[in-house]
């Protein structure tokens, strides 16, 4: 039997249990950098497979798969394990609801942990078959800045490794199951966020005259933002400004002292970024020099964008398209501006993200992430698991 078919197989073996280890994580979810829980099971199942596991961070950790062949040769991959900080809706999956208030598995990430657990699964299976080392790459706080994979790659643990290539997933709700969508190059945006507060004079409603108006200056500077994009920015490059949440003023009838303003900046490149954090600046400089106000701002950089080097994304399209047959595989025709830290990684290493198909009608698993009726299909795992297995066991 072909190596493939033995991994499509295991695959089918370990079904039951991804999705019953998937509906256990959901029940349990811990916000990012607070994953002790989650570490000590994922710690507990690679226990029971036999592989040794490292920490080099206080939650998450490292499974190290060593072949039986002997070979260089050190393939991560990785599993986001963090939750949200929210709570959940849904009737699809009211039987494995949250028991931590105020923490929910909104962004599959609970289905990224228990496929890579099956992963290691086949993988252990298959080790006669296997070369050189895996490194299964538990990875904490993707969804909190600075971000988990920058934390791991800070500690040098996987530079020391000498990895070769590194492989990271996502479920797609925008995508049925069966499939994935890649591509090479850009294919995750740069998410910056920034905060500014704008401090005016307060006074009556009614004697605007001896104020200075915080909302009117707040108002001012939400519209004169969305020019930088349309006006500074390269109408080839693409960007984002949001301004999503504004805070200010406590009456109808008074004028508040000040303002305070976030938002998120979307670029594919840090210049961009750059350009856009110092025209967000000039302009609320602008705004408030002209009304006799002032202001603060700060601009947090975010993750870089995700960038996948060609081989290793052509090895990903090669493998589904082998698994699974040649129109499995979508080649996005363009990036999308949501972020993710996969990137630090592909700042050491070659690598390649994707995103498998989790979205049904039938689960009501087609809403998008962080909805609070976010679903992943339980027919994700036979296409995410076989994949990320032979994407270990073989380069051809
Ligand atoms: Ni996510």
């Amino acid at each position: 039997m072909s190596l493939r078919l033995k991994i499509l197989e295991l695959a089918k073996k370990y079904q039951e249990e991804m999705v019953e280890t998937r509906r256990y994580l959901h029940q349990h979810p811990e916000v990012s950098y607070k994953e002790f829980e989650t570490t000590k099971f994922i710690k507990t199942k690679l226990d029971e497979l036999g592989i040794p596991h490292e920490s080099p961070l206080e939650t998450g950790c490292i499974g190290v798969l060593q072949g039986r062949i002997k070979s260089d040769r050190v393939i991560a991959l990785r599993a986001d394990i963090d939750a949200l900080p929210m709570d959940e809706e849904g009737e699809a999956k009211k039987e494995f609801f949250s028991k931590n208030p105020g923490a929910a598995h909104c962004c599959g990430h609970d289905a990224h942990t228990s496929n890579l657990l099956g992963v290691a699964r086949i993988l252990t299976d298959l080790k006669e078959e296997l070369e050189g080392t895996i490194l299964l790459v538990f990875q904490p706080g993707e969804e909190k800045l600075p971000g988990g994979g920058k934390l791991l790659c800070d500690t040098g643990f996987l530079q020391s490794r000498n990895v070769d290539a590194i492989y990271g997933l996502h479920t797609s709700p925008s995508h049925s199951p069966g499939t994935i969508a890649t591509k090479e190059g850009p294919l995750m945006g740069s998410p910056d966020e920034f905060e500014i507060e704008i401090f005016g004079k307060g006074g009556h409603a009614a004697r605007p005259h001896e104020a200075i108006d915080p909302i009117v200056l707040a108002s001012q500077f939400v519209s004169s933002a969305q020019t930088i994009v349309s006006r500074s920015v390269d109408p080839t490059e693409p960007a984002v400004v949001t301004v999503g949440r504004i805070e200010g003023g406590t009456a109808h009838n008074v004028i508040p002292g000040s303002v305070k303003l976030w938002g998120t900046v979307r670029t594919l490149n840090s210049e961009t970024a750059d350009l856009i954090a110092s025209r967000l600046e000039y302009i609320v400089k602008g705004i408030t020099d002209g009304a006799g106000g002032a202001y603060s701002f700060t601009f947090n950089k975010g993750y870089p964008a995700v960038n996948n080097t060609p081989e290793e994304t052509e090895h990903v399209v090669r493998e589904m398209q082998e698994l699974f047959g040649e129109e499995t595989a979508l080649i996005m025709e363009r990036p999308i501006m949501a972020g993710e830290d996969f990137s630090f990684y592909q700042e050491h290493f070659p690598g390649a993200f994707f995103f498998v198909g989790s979205g049904s009608d039938d689960s009501e698993s087609t809403y998008v992430w962080h909805h609070p009726k976010y679903n992943v299909d339980d027919r994700f795992f036979q296409t995410a698991a076989p994949l990320m297995a032979s994407l270990a066991l073989r380069k051809d």
